[in-house]
């Protein structure tokens, strides 16, 4: 099949199936932008809550510039991989000084804190219709197999060809249309573990298909093994009122979350009765939290207070605290 036969399919096929994505109404860069981090290593059934809450409170990039940072990473909670917010807040702030103006280039928008290579192609081709290309994992493994790629697709000799691959491919006319239909393609029919190939439109084309190698395609990638982590929390009470600790901005896993507090955060409190223990992951970590009551402590620093059962569900927004205190009850 020919490059132009390849591309007036799946152009044609995105036309008719792609999904009504909340981010697609529009072509605002700061919309584009906003969600192609948030869909950064996170699915569009998570992201499309926390983008409309975003929006509704951050509407344009000026908006955002002038949050604090507290109130982005709150915004943020549950989402996971924190460093995406503080990045946001600074390339919102980066863009207001100049004007509140995205830049429309690749390399501009590469300048921008957060902002790699493929988010820079997916900013450029969608909002400012640039003839640029994009590789992702949905893309990577849709060319894995239409090309039949070998090789691990996370490795750079791999990466290196399949951006070549998406560079001479990517459509002049709709290269926006054409990035989000080689994603749409990877997210909804050709799938990691079952290939729909009798719904794909370039079933004809694809090399794996005609190679019986379209579920051995691409070589699955070896997993590092997670970080193991161990955290003593405390559940403190004062009659009915339990101690809540704020987490640091800066602190690398769950920052500006309300939990428990660990040991390490009163000194001087010792970690009394064991109540309970879990194990939770949070990105390549593995965290084995054991829960003890403890006394109060003498003085309580900012960082923490005395909250109600009720407020405290509603402060807890990450999934480790909330088993944490299933566990303690
Ligand atoms: N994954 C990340 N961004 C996407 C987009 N714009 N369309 C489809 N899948 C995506």
């Amino acid at each position: 099949m020919s490059d132009a036969a390849l591309r007036r399919r799946l152009l044609a096929w995105y036309d008719a199936h792609r999904r009504p994505l909340p981010w697609r109404s529009s072509k605002d860069p700061y919309r584009v932008w906003l969600s192609e981090i948030m869909l950064q290593q996170t699915t569009v059934a998570a992201v499309i809550p926390y983008y409309e809450r975003f929006l509704s409170r951050f509407p344009d990039v000026r908006a955002l510039a002038s949050a604090d940072e507290d109130e982005v990473l709150r915004l943020w909670a549950g989402l996971g991989y924190y460093s995406r917010a503080r990045n946001l807040l600074a390339a919102a702030r980066e863009v207001a000084r100049r004007g509140g103006a995205f830049p429309e280039d690749p390399e501009g928008l590469r300048a921008l804190p957060g902002v790699g290579r493929y988010t820079a192609g997916a900013v450029a081709s969608i909002a400012f219709s640039k003839k640029t290309p994009l590789v992702d994992g949905n893309v990577a493994r849709v060319f894995a197999r239409l090309f039949a790629m070998r090789g691990d697709p996370k490795s750079p000799a791999f990466q290196k060809r399949a951006w070549a691959r998406a560079d001479a491919l990517v459509d002049a006319r709709r290269p926006g249309d054409w990035n989000q239909a080689l994603m749409e393609l990877g997210a909804t029919v050709c799938l990691p573990a079952l290939p729909s190939c009798p719904s794909c439109p370039l079933a004809p084309a694809c090399r794996a298909k005609a190679l019986g190698l379209q579920e051995s395609l691409p070589r699955q990638t070896e997993r590092k093994a997670p970080v193991p982590l161990r955290w003593t929390a405390l559940v403190v009470r004062d009659g009915g009122r339990l101690l809540l600790w704020r987490r640091d901005a800066h602190e690398r896993l769950l920052p500006g979350h309300w939990g428990l507090p660990e040991a390490r955060h009163l000194p001087g409190t010792a970690p009394g009765r064991l109540l309970g223990r879990l194990t939770h992951s949070i990105t390549h970590h593995r965290i084995s939290v054991s829960i003890h009551e403890a006394e109060r402590p003498a003085r309580l620093p900012p960082a923490a207070r005395w909250t109600t059962p009720r407020e405290a569900r509603e402060m807890l927004v990450s999934s480790l605290w909330r088993k944490a205190l299933d566990s303690a009850a």
